[in-house]
């Protein structure tokens, strides 16, 4: 529809958010966009009505091989902080305070070069190795067994990449049988050998990395990566029947082969897995030219992708007639624009470089908290997300030798992990609009137009411990907003924590030198009642966390 005739039908109509679900599914369960005139927002919480029950791996994150992610972020043998492993204490504090659920590793683009068995046995035979991914030298000091070690220390449940690249099925397996099989086979007694008696029993898999991408060491076609992907999944499910598999979908929507790659590796190895990867970055540079009502608009680009993988998973699945549906693995995901090319990439042969130390600023926490609010919405069908990454690479976290910072981002992440807990609520929400260009699609079609409500609301409800959290986006960038929450079948009994984060200044950062500039801040609670009327600040990511009776 060109941006004339969709302007047309916007304002021939009052409350647009059914239509805009129609033209615009990703809308649909998100927040309905209304005309301007159509007054306050609205949102009506209904505690029965649920989209999904939240499987927390939805807040994951991920540790790669990269820059200074493991080597003086999580593992620093040399460092005040290190523990008799060598893991940094104060880095392994943060991450088990936030309660992760979940940590993908070793990579990324690193894991298609990697050859497991450099990173175990005695530290001091372990190779220098060249990783060709990021052009920098791997010790070896920190491999499958410190990992599987350390995940337990901060509580998180491992999430093992393989190798697909160099890697087979043989290397594969080779793997899966060290890390799950109790005794008495090669590989299993090699880990016993290592001092590991018991397994380490990892449950979730990826089988490979951005293997659509020509940039990934070893990228194959569609077809031969299904057909690898479904040898290696029998023989994995052999060796551990237990085992959840995710197939490596196409690396985003800007690919040329998007849908086309997950259709196509889908028809060879539906049946065999569990999942299936998404990945996506966020910025405020060529995608939006630098406009900051388009950048906070971006999550809604998260919606659309995780729907347009669902539909091609229920095509092939329908095709072939199978009872399985599959889930989603949005494992990489996060803002990163900024460190994306040159010296920041490229670790010219040292050992943990400085790569892709994104430093963030509130805008970016913003956009990182309508991301968890897609997560949040599509959790009917997301079942593992990571926050691509977690320490110094394009992390909530960064370290030096004398401690560490959180970021902006940090806070977002941090509300979702301790407050969104329990059952995803499904909202009728109406909300005043604005238009954008549509970011994030093909340049061919960038004078589309498209109407994104102000408000971006997702919520959660803990029956057990009889809490509601609501998570609200405002996208409004001068005006505070109103929103009115609407109870059926409950009325709030009291108000456990209201905070917002935002500032007058959208680039402002946390550094070592100002930790706290940008840090959420109590915000005025709404009167209790049946009604209740929050006031959202401009550009802000209010949390409310309210008691039921
Ligand atoms: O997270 C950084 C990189 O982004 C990963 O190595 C790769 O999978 C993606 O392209």
């Amino acid at each position: 529809m060109s941006c004339f005739s969709r302007r047309q039908f916007l304002s021939g109509t009052v409350i647009a958010g059914a239509s805009l679900a129609a033209r615009f599914p990703w809308l649909a369960n998100s927040t309905e966009a209304a005309q301007e005139s159509a007054g306050p927002a609205r949102v009506v919480i209904d505690p029965d009505r649920c989209i999904s029950t939240l499987d927390r791996n939805i807040f994951g994150s991920f540790i790669e091989h990269l820059g200074r992610a493991v080597y003086e972020g999580i593992y620093e043998p040399g460092s005040k902080f290190a523990d008799s492993n060598g893991f940094r204490t104060d880095v392994l504090k943060e991450i088990k305070g936030l309660g992760v659920p979940i940590i993908r590793y070793p990579g990324g683009n690193f894991v298609s070069g990697y050859n497991w068995l450099d990173g175990v046995g005695p530290k001091k035979d372990r190779p220098r190795v060249l990783d060709r991914a990021w052009d920098s030298i791997e010790t070896n000091q920190f491999g499958i067994d410190e990992y599987a070690t350390w995940c337990r220390a901060v509580g998180a449940e491992p999430l093992i990449g393989t190798n697909f690249g160099t890697g087979t099925p043989e290397t594969t397996v080779a793997l899966l049988e060290y890390c799950n099989v109790d005794k008495g086979t090669k590989w299993s007694d090699l880990r016993r050998a290592h001092g590991y008696d018991k397994p380490h029993n990892i449950k979730y898999w990826c089988l490979g990395n951005e293997m659509d991408g020509p940039w990934q060491i070893g990228h194959i076609p569609a077809i031969q990566y299904g057909i690898k992907a479904r040898d290696a999944a029998r023989q994995m499910r052999e060796i551990d029947p237990s085992v959840k598999l995710i197939a490596c979908g196409s690396s985003g929507p800007f690919m040329p082969t998007y849908l086309e790659w997950d259709q196509q590796i889908l028809e060879q190895c539906y049946e065999e897995v569990d999942g299936i990867s998404l990945h996506r970055y966020f910025g405020n540079a060529e995608e939006t030219e630098g406009n900051t009502a388009r950048y906070l608009s971006m999550n809604l680009g998260m919606d659309r992708q995780i729907h347009e993988i669902m539909a091609v998973c229920d095509v092939v699945g329908g095709r072939m007639k199978s009872n399985k549906t599959l889930w989603l693995s949005f494992d990489e995901w996060n803002v990163w624009y900024r460190q994306r090319s040159g010296t920041a990439v490229d670790g010219q042969r040292k050992v943990a470089p400085h790569l892709l130390e994104e430093i963030y600023n509130l805008e970016d926490a913003l956009v990182v908290g309508g991301l968890l609010n897609t997560l949040i919405r599509r959790s009917d069908r997301v079942r593992v997300a990571c926050l691509a990454q977690l320490v110094n690479v394009i992390a909530p976290i960064m370290t030096n030798e004398n401690g560490l910072f959180r970021q902006t981002i940090y806070y977002p992440y941090a509300w979702a992990l301790q407050y969104a807990r329990g059952k995803a609520l499904e909202f009728a929400v109406t909300s005043p609009a604005y238009e954008v260009t549509v970011a994030g699609r093909p340049a061919a079609r960038s004078h589309e137009s498209m109407s994104v409500p102000y408000l971006d609301v997702a919520g959660t409800i803990d029956v057990e411990n009889k809490t509601v959290s609501l998570f609200v986006l405002n996208r409004d960038l001068e005006k505070a907003r109103d929103l009115e929450l609407v109870w059926h079948e409950t009325t709030p009994t009291r108000v456990n924590t209201c905070q917002v984060l935002t500032g007058s200044d959208l680039k402002v950062e946390n550094g070592f030198d100002a930790p706290d500039r940008v840090v959420p801040k109590p915000l005025d609670p709404p009167q209790l009642g049946a009604k209740m009327a929050l006031q959202l600040p401009a550009r802000s990511y209010v949390l409310l966390n309210l008691g039921l009776a």
